[in-house]
């Protein structure tokens, strides 16, 4: 069992399989020039197997697979099949353009559950957003995996000034599509601009939607991320993300790999553990990981608390979001 000092139990580990994307959302992507990590530098296929394997060892139940883009990178497919056979709770974070080249593989890797970035119902605010003209993509891509009865999550970035006016919109599409919406309030990464008053609150996404529906709260899982409602009569439902006004970190049971095969402790932490240096050296990595959970701070990586209003971003050390795969 993995814990950390603060007795919390860490059993759900986020592995970025890339730092490559095939779009470049403004928010996550530094601006200047952005170099992907060479191959080689990045843990490979058996490298992940074999990691994964002992996290599974020390009592992980979840394992997500994020990036930069998971699904760009080569050998998606083996990983997938791979991990599937791992006795773990399989799951992905992705931006949604290639799933219909994965179908097959989700179903027999047993991914049911699939989390997908879609910042705006607007395809020309999405070309925006990620310099990149493939929103039809997206949108047939979740309607596929619909189809196919998988469950899907949404995650939309508020940004003020730039999307909350379409927050009700997103909560329009609930009312005939099983799909969960999760709001998500702008976090700062290394690069991306963050501003206090770009961030749309987790109070104020609620104020808007309580202006067009009544909405209810619902009792979700102990570490979730979200906090989640219901509208009567929805096919869906909506949750929030508050980790800039109301951080979740007392009930983290979080870990990430990056691809690069370094451990973060949080995703705000600012040191990383190079399991992937050691394990090449043939070391034990095991006790490299247990200090690392020890070490973890009680709440964002030690570097801030819920006071976004007041918060410097340029004082926080931590990559940039593409780095680490949210
Ligand atoms: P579920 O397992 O489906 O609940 O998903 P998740 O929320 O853990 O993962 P996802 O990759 O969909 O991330 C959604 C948002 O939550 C992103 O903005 C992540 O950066 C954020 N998030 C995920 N884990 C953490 C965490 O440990 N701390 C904080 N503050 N945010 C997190
Ligand atoms: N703030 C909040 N969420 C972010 N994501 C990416 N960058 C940010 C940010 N700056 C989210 C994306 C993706 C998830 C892994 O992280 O929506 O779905
Ligand atoms: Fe790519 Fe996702 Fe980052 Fe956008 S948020 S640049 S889709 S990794």
């Amino acid at each position: 069992m993995i814990k950390d000092s603060f007795d919390r139990v860490h059993d759900y580990l986020r592995i970025s399989l890339t730092d490559n994307c095939n779009l470049r959302c403004f928010y996550c992507m530094p601006e200047d020039d952005y170099d992907f990590a060479p191959a080689a530098r990045l843990m490979q296929t058996a490298e992940i197997e074999k990691i994964s394997r002992l996290f599974v060892e020390e009592g992980v139940k979840k394992i997500r697979l994020t990036g930069g883009e998971p699904l760009v990178r080569r050998d998606a497919a083996r990983i997938l099949e791979l991990l599937g056979s791992l006795p773990v709770e399989l799951v992905m974070t992705t931006n949604g353009t290639r799933l219909h080249e994965f179908l097959s593989v989700f179903k027999s890797a047993n991914i049911r559950t699939i989390n997908i970035s879609l910042d705006t119902l607007q395809p020309d605010k999405f070309m925006l957003v990620t310099r990149r003209n493939l929103f039809h993509q997206v949108r047939s891509n979740i309607e596929l995996l619909l189809q196919h009865d998988f469950l899907v999550k949404i995650n939309m970035v508020v940004m003020k000034g730039f999307n909350d006016e379409e927050i009700n919109d997103f909560i329009s599409w609930t009312t005939h599509i099983p799909v969960q919406i999760r709001f998500i309030e702008f976090m700062p990464f290394s690069g991306n601009h963050w501003r206090n008053d770009k961030v749309f609150s987790m109070d104020e996404i609620l104020e808007k939607i309580g202006k067009q529906y009544e909405f209810l709260p619902v009792k979700g899982g102990a570490n979730d991320t979200a906090k989640h409602f219901m509208i009567p009569g929805h096919a869906g439902s909506f949750a929030v993300i508050s980790t800039m006004s109301a951080p979740f970190c007392s009930s983290c049971n979080r870990m990430r790999l990056t691809a690069d095969g370094k451990l973060k402790n949080c995703l705000f932490s600012a040191a990383e553990t190079d399991l992937l240096s050691a394990l090449r050296k043939g070391e034990d990595i095991l006790p490299l990981i247990h200090q690392t959970m020890r070490e973890k701070a009680k709440q964002l990586g030690g570097q801030f608390s819920g006071t976004f209003e007041m918060l410097d971003a340029a004082k926080i050390q931590n990559r940039s979001m593409i780095t680490i795969g949210g």
